[in-house]
């Protein structure tokens, strides 16, 4: 058995994934333990969790792979302040500690957090696109088939290309950073007065309430792009090189005024803005997938990449039957290259020869339930010991009650069998409701989400009566493909309202799903891989005549998805939920006890989304009993040889050396002992050195920045040298270029 551990950390969303002899056995992201959203941290838990759910310990480990090449990108990043200096100072100064502090030996800090791997197990990398590509593929339930990778950028890529044929996957063609359709989206994110990295699905979700009035002025001033998909941007109007914010001033002037403050109303001009930067996004995108499809031949096409989320141009890439099928890797983002880099370690070993892949139908995810699973009688007694009053359902009557409460327009928290990998909650860590009700989306926006409520939800709708409801010509069991909702199923457009009053307006019979374009975001249930679910539906369907049902992910604004049923009960404490299943328990929120519910913490709105800690922020506090033996022993050896040196100079004033000296042996031996008595002040004397050293650090790194590569960078550029390619030439006829040549997974640059 070859146990292969694939991770993603210190950039946006840090995860695991477990491969055993190429069966995906678990994956989780760190967040989801941490309950910090978005955690980029080390992903300690969800590693300790992964191999707890197999069996395993880190002795049992063949292989760990991380998803990027740190060295390349360390280097790139060099080549960007070059290419900026004297700008970028800032970005200098807080980065190169991050990286000094452990993103560019990440074997030394795989080894360090993981201390019991054995010497035999080698620590790999995939570039960051090969693990995007690798988990588009792999799963896939192709044998041969195109893949497409979009994202903000990894190593150098920004986009690629490639033919993924049985276990072989064959980068073709690449486009290379600043150009990158991430970042240009990112832009206009930040612009809205979104968050950068979470905020892209707001930005598409407000789309349909805009004109695309400022496509023109996008594809004429921010981008050069070429018929075949390629593209470089007009680097003049955005400052994410400088790395202190996504756009120039000069962005500004273009969309007619400042960027929206996230506390700022929405207008007009932001909805204009957002279907703009969409519909260019859409057209790209289209570009690429033709490109994908020309120069690999292929019938299908794989998707991955942050990119590869939006499921608007999905479904446009599906209506515009370029490919016969399209497959997305449910965990398009960063935390599915963990994923990725771990399948790629299995299919493309380093030494031996590359193990055969057999394709499954529908494909290899599991339904994407790769995640903590629950069982039903610690459930129970967790509940009851925390007060709750709860109902235990047998399997007969789980559904049937469940289908009553929802028939009724109650919203029922759903948790389900193992939770899921990736951003969307599928049907098992899930908030449900009625779509036919006309104010299902603003309760559930308003009392529950506690966000902005011209976000949509999406349907869940049984695979066999899709047609009934949706133009939708394949499944879509991972939420990634939006499409219209039936015409004969259809409101006519409100005459009075206009902009995100919108949102008030029924649009369909199934209004708490119909974007005020009529379009869903549609999530396929079918009876093999999610039974439980498809039997609630079609007991939803007997009962109503209705088979779809509002599905969105069991959180609220600014946490994490929940995890373990405790987070369950205390999201359902602090929400209007009017119900809680998870397994065969049920609460009613009308039965808890009034102190229960009134103790619990309500959610204050303004306190959500905390900003995610980033590697190098704040001093590393190891809480290991060696580490403290480690402090003890060279303050002891530091103070001994002062000591020595001031009796030597000064022996009539340190004649007692000797028994301070014993003291000093003392507190060794004590510390070697009883390390656990030395953690406070090993804590203090940490904190302390970092607060005093950080300043000074900040000032050597600024003079280094501006002395030496800002001289440096001006010297290249003027010979002619730029690092980076930044110029768009009208008259080439494309940007695609050819990827390097493959880099061994044992080497880190
Ligand atoms: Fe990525």
């Amino acid at each position: 058995m070859r146990k292969i551990l694939g991770l993603s950390a210190f950039y946006h969303d840090a995860a695991a994934a477990l491969v055993v002899d190429g069966e995906i056995i678990a994956a989780a992201q760190e967040e989801r333990f941490s309950r910090r959203k978005n955690d980029d941290r080390f992903p300690s838990q969800a590693i300790a969790w992964c191999l707890r759910e197999a069996g395993l310990t880190e002795a049992d480990l063949d292989a760990v792979v991380f998803y990027d090449k740190p060295i390349l990108k360390f280097v790139r990043s060099v080549e960007t302040w070059l290419t900026v200096a004297p700008r970028g100072a800032r970005s200098f100064v807080q980065a190169l500690p991050q990286w000094v502090g452990g993103r560019l030996n990440i074997v030394g800090t795989v080894r360090e957090e993981l201390p019991g791997l054995s010497n035999s197990c080698p620590v790999l990398f995939t570039t960051h696109h090969q693990a995007h590509a690798a988990s588009a593929f792999y799963p896939s339930p192709f044998d041969e088939a195109a893949i497409l990778t979009v994202d903000g950028v990894g190593e150098y890529a920004t986009t690629t290309i490639a033919r993924g044929h049985g276990n072989a996957i064959e980068l073709l063609q690449e486009l290379r950073f600043p150009h990158s359709l991430g970042l240009l989206y990112s832009a206009f994110t930040a612009y809205c007065g979104f968050h950068v990295n979470s905020g892209e699905y707001k930005l598409m979700g407000l789309a349909p309430y805009g004109e695309p009035i400022y496509a023109d002025r996008i594809r004429d001033q921010l981008l050069d792009l070429k018929a075949d998909g390629s593209f470089r941007l007009n680097l003049d109007f955005f400052s994410f090189m400088e790395g202190e914010s996504m756009i120039h001033p000069r962005f500004h002037d273009l969309f007619g005024g400042h960027p929206r403050h996230p506390s700022e109303p929405i207008e007009t001009r932001h909805l204009n803005v957002a279907r703009s930067i969409q519909t260019v996004t859409e057209e790209i995108l289209l570009r690429l997938a033709r490109q994908a499809r020309a120069v690999t031949g292929a019938r299908d096409l794989c998707m991955a990449g942050g990119v590869a989320l939006n499921c608007v141009a999905n479904g446009l890439i599906l209506r515009e039957k370029i490919f016969d099928r399209l497959w997305i890797q449910p965990a398009a983002g960063d935390a599915g290259a963990a994923l990725g880099a771990a399948l790629a370690a299995w299919y493309q070993p380093p030494e031996g020869a590359p193990p055969t892949r057999r394709p499954q139908s529908p494909d290899s995810m599991k339904g994407g339930a790769l995640g903590p699973g629950i069982i039903d009688d610690d459930v129970e007694s967790m509940l009851r010991e925390s007060g709750a009053v709860v109902h235990r359902l047998d399997d007969a009557s789980l559904v049937p009650t469940v289908v009553q409460l929802l028939a009724d327009q109650k919203v029922v928290g759903w948790v389900q069998g193992r939770m899921e990998f990736g951003p969307r909650a599928l049907g098992n860590r899930s908030i449900l409701g009625d779509a036919r009700s006309p104010r299902m989306q603003s309760v559930m926006n308003l009392k529950i989400k506690f966000r902005e409520s011209f976000r949509p939800f999406a349907p869940l709708v049984l695979l066999e009566r899709t047609a009934d409801y949706f133009d939708l010509t394949q499944p879509s069991p991972y939420m990634l493909i939006v499409a219209p909702v039936r015409p004969e199923l259809r409101h006519p457009p409100s005459s009075g309202a206009a902009g995100l009053d919108r949102v008030h307006h029924p649009h369909s019979t199934i209004p708490a799903v119909t974007h005020v374009d009529y379009s869903a975001r549609i999530q396929t249930v079918d009876s093999q891989t999610h039974p439980l679910l498809h039997r609630l539906l079609t007991g939803f369907e007997k009962v109503t005549g209705c088979a779809v049902l509002v599905n969105t992910s069991f959180n609220i604004r600014g946490e994490p998805i929940i995890c373990t049923p405790s987070d369950a009960y205390r999201c359902f404490l602090k929400t209007e939920m009017d119900a809680l299943v998870v397994g065969h328990c049920l609460l009613l929120r009308a039965d808890q006890p009034r102190q229960v519910v009134e103790g619990a913490d309500r959610v204050r709105v303004e306190e959500l989304e905390p900003a995610p800690t980033r590697i190098g922020d704040g001093p590393k506090l190891r809480e290991q009993p060696s580490e403290w033996r480690k402090f003890v022993a060279v303050w002891v050896a530091a103070a001994s040889l002062l000591l020595y040196f001031l009796h030597r100079r000064h022996p009539s004033t340190f004649s007692s050396w000797p028994y301070l000296q014993g003291i000093l042996l003392a507190i060794l031996g004590v510390g070697m002992l009883r390390p656990r008595w030395f953690r406070q002040p090993y804590r203090a004397v940490t904190i302390a050195t970092y607060h005093v050293g950080k300043p000074i650090s900040q000032v050597v790194l600024r003079l280094f920045f501006w002395v030496v590569l800002t001289p440096f960078g001006w010297i290249l550029r003027a010979g002619g040298h730029a690092p980076l390619p930044l110029r768009r030439d009208p008259a080439a006829p494309t940007y695609w270029g050819t990827p390097p040549a493959p880099r061994g997974l044992h080497r880190p640059a």
